[in-house]
């Protein structure tokens, strides 16, 4: 697969007159791709039931005499003002129990059925049009979903579809839902909670304190899969009128959805990559950190979802939005240092991206994204990326193909984990995304480069080194699998510190084969007490007291034991610092045959058959081994 670039276009916002132009700018910019429709519903459906395509059969028609291939989106995130007319209750509702507002995007419900009809209904009328129309190269299903805390619900439609998805999953024998089953599982005799009918149960928002961790849990992965079903009402419908393939854009740390299963009714995952918009209000960084990677994005947060997205495609991911100078939307938004724009999409293509489009083609002078950078100004002129792209174009003509990923370094990621941390941190701040980010971080330190996979892997070979922190419930196949897998593996903190209902089970966690510790109790600690190692490096956060007859590897300075390991396994008993990992997974490698390296802060690797890229991060040259890596720059080893 040849490597492409594209962008994202909105024809709607600009006179027909210019479409030829841009159209021909684009191609001559070297672009493949170019994305539309995906907020247009308002511009097909001026009003219920009448629809007006004839200006997205000429935009598509223009785009493709000029050579582009066009990904059609599905404009679901955007249903049009007259929809609430006919179905006033499909506002999503916020956890006050109050009407998400028409006014600017993603105002739905994802449980509501007359909505989703009318979904399936514009899905259908595309379908019939475009399914076969030669420029129409992919579909996006929707956009973004998730985005603007829009998962999750408290509507009347989301309850009652929760108690229907309860029945399913407590059927007892009359397959009606079994209650007492559901009694049993939740621990309901605590607090009266008893429920003598799936009828009487309501949505967890609230409640006079706290609701049921296992409340909780169940409506968080029942919300999970209506985004599921969502998507795949769709994808069944253009399946059955296209071969083209199809994808989502998801997004940078939005973990509320399970991304793997909506994944699996896809054929690509693409994601929409901003780095600096995402070292301001969702990497979690220090104010060091972020002012020394304001203009260039954090070493790690892309890569990281470069890697998950590419296991949530099975192997086949774009960048659906890159960023290519301010956004609108962070807390503060500066420019990119000249070099990143091409530096983000050397990145995504060494971590085996297809392709890589730019968010937007265009600024826009009007609504909301005034204040968002495009390749071009609002009059046309062109924007500090564009030259950065064009010569990207030129590279990537000449460069491999897709490579494949070839690494024995992987690490699991599981978004029932982060459901369950986050119904239950314990202590403010603890999140699941948060500390395997901190393990991968680490990881990526030491010159690795890894292999992200969901947690219903079973077959780990090729793998030497295998990291599954924080799996809070942690099915007995796959701590068999890891077992058996001949790897290295480092597991914990709080892996399998829960059932699947969300109790604590006995025998004590971890419970792992082949090791003989046990987690007695936990402590959530305040940031300003960490507890410091023998040796380098800190818990800090969280910790637990660990006791068994496993080897012990790693010990506070009060001589509590935090890592044991036996067999081919580690337990980890606490959330350790960089340093921490860094000493824990060093070792790991020692163990397992991979080596390592001691990258300089913001110069990081990424391998793969045929490529070892180097990227220096940093707003000033690096040396590393002797050799000089420039600002913002990309270096390219070929074997
Ligand atoms: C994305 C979204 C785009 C645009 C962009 C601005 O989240 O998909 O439609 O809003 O952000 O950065």
């Amino acid at each position: 697969m040849k490597r492409t670039l594209g962008t994202c276009y909105y024809p709607e916002h600009w006179p027909k007159s210019t479409w030829k132009d841009d159209a021909t700018r684009m191609a001559d910019l070297g672009l493949t791709w170019v994305r539309i429709g995906e907020f247009a519903w308002s511009q097909l459906e001026p009003t219920a039931g009448a629809y007006d395509f004839g200006w997205l059969d000429d935009a598509i028609e223009t785009l493709g005499a000029a050579g582009l291939r066009v990904v059609l989106g599905t404009p679901t995130a955007t249903p049009p003002r007259w929809m609430l007319d006919r179905h006033p209750d499909m506002l999503a509702m916020d956890p006050k129990g109050r009407p998400r507002k028409f006014g600017s995007r993603r105002h739905y419900c994802f449980s509501h059925e007359g909505y989703k009809q009318e979904c399936a209904r514009i899905v259908t009328a595309l379908a019939r049009r475009y399914g076969r129309n030669p420029h129409v190269a992919a579909w996006q299903t929707d956009n973004e979903y998730g985005c603007h805390d829009t998962t999750i619900s408290y509507s009347e439609a989301a309850r009652s579809a929760f108690r229907l998805w309860l029945r399913a999953r407590y059927p007892g024998d009359g397959n009606d839902g079994d209650i007492d089953a559901l009694n049993g599982a939740w621990g309901n005799v605590f607090w009266s909670m008893k429920y003598d009918d799936f009828d009487q149960i309501g949505l967890p928002n609230l409640t006079v304190t706290e609701p049921n961790p296992a409340h909780s849990l169940a409506f968080r992965r029942f919300s999970s899969d209506q985004v599921v079903r969502f998507n795949r009402l769709q994808t069944d419908i253009l399946r059955a009128r296209t071969n083209a393939p199809i994808a989502h854009n998801y997004m940078g740390r939005i973990t509320d959805f399970d991304h793997f299963a909506v994944g699996a009714d896809l054929d690509i995952a693409s994601w929409d990559s901003y780095p600096l918009g995402f070292l301001e209000d969702r990497v979690g960084a220090t104010p060091d950190h972020q002012r020394r990677f304001a203009r260039q994005g954090d070493p790690d947060f892309q890569a990281f979802h470069h890697d998950l997205y590419r296991a949530v495609g099975r192997g086949r991911w774009w960048v659906m939005e890159q960023q290519p100078g301010p956004v609108n939307w962070a807390p503060y938004n500066p420019a990119p240092l000249p070099g990143m724009v091409r530096l983000w999409s050397w990145e995504a293509f060494a971590h085996g991206a297809e392709a890589v489009c730019y968010f937007r083609w265009r600024q826009a002078p009007m609504a909301q994204e005034q204040m968002h950078a495009g390749l071009l100004r609002p009059d046309n002129a062109e924007a500090p990326a564009m030259h950065e792209v064009r010569q990207l174009a030129s590279e990537i003509s000449g460069a491999p193909a897709v490579g494949a990923s070839c690494t024995s370094v992987a690490l699991i990621f599981d978004y029932d984990a982060d459901f369950a941390w986050s119904v239950q941190p314990h202590g403010q701040g603890l999140s699941y995304f948060g500390l395997v980010f901190q393990v991968y971080q680490a990881m990526r330190t030491l010159g690795l480069s890894i292999d992200i996979l969901p947690p219903d892997t079973t077959d780990f070979s090729g793998y030497r080194l295998i990291a599954a922190p924080g799996l809070m419930h942690m099915p007995d196949a796959l701590k068999e699998a890891l077992l058996q897998s001949g790897a290295q593996v480092v597991v914990g903190p709080r892996s399998g510190a829960r059932d699947q209902d969300m109790s604590i089970p006995v025998p004590l966690p971890p419970a792992l084969p082949g090791i003989d510790v046990t987690v007695s109790y936990v402590e959530s600690l305040r940031p300003d007490m960490p507890v410091p190692l023998q040796g380098d490096g800190a818990v800090t956060h969280y910790v637990e007291a660990l006791e068994g007859s496993a080897t012990v590897d790693l010990v506070s300075q009060d001589g509590a034991a935090i890592a044991m390991s036996g067999m081919n396994t580690q337990y980890v008993g606490g959330w350790l610092d960089h340093q921490g990992w860094r000493r824990v997974l060093r070792q790991a490698c020692t163990k397992a045959g991979v080596d390592t390296l001691n990258l300089p802060e913001g110069l990081r690797l990424r391998d793969t058959e045929t490529e070892r890229f180097w990227f220096n991060h940093n707003a000033k040259p690096v040396t590393f081994s002797g050799r000089v890596f420039p600002a913002a720059s990309v270096s390219r080893d070929t074997p």
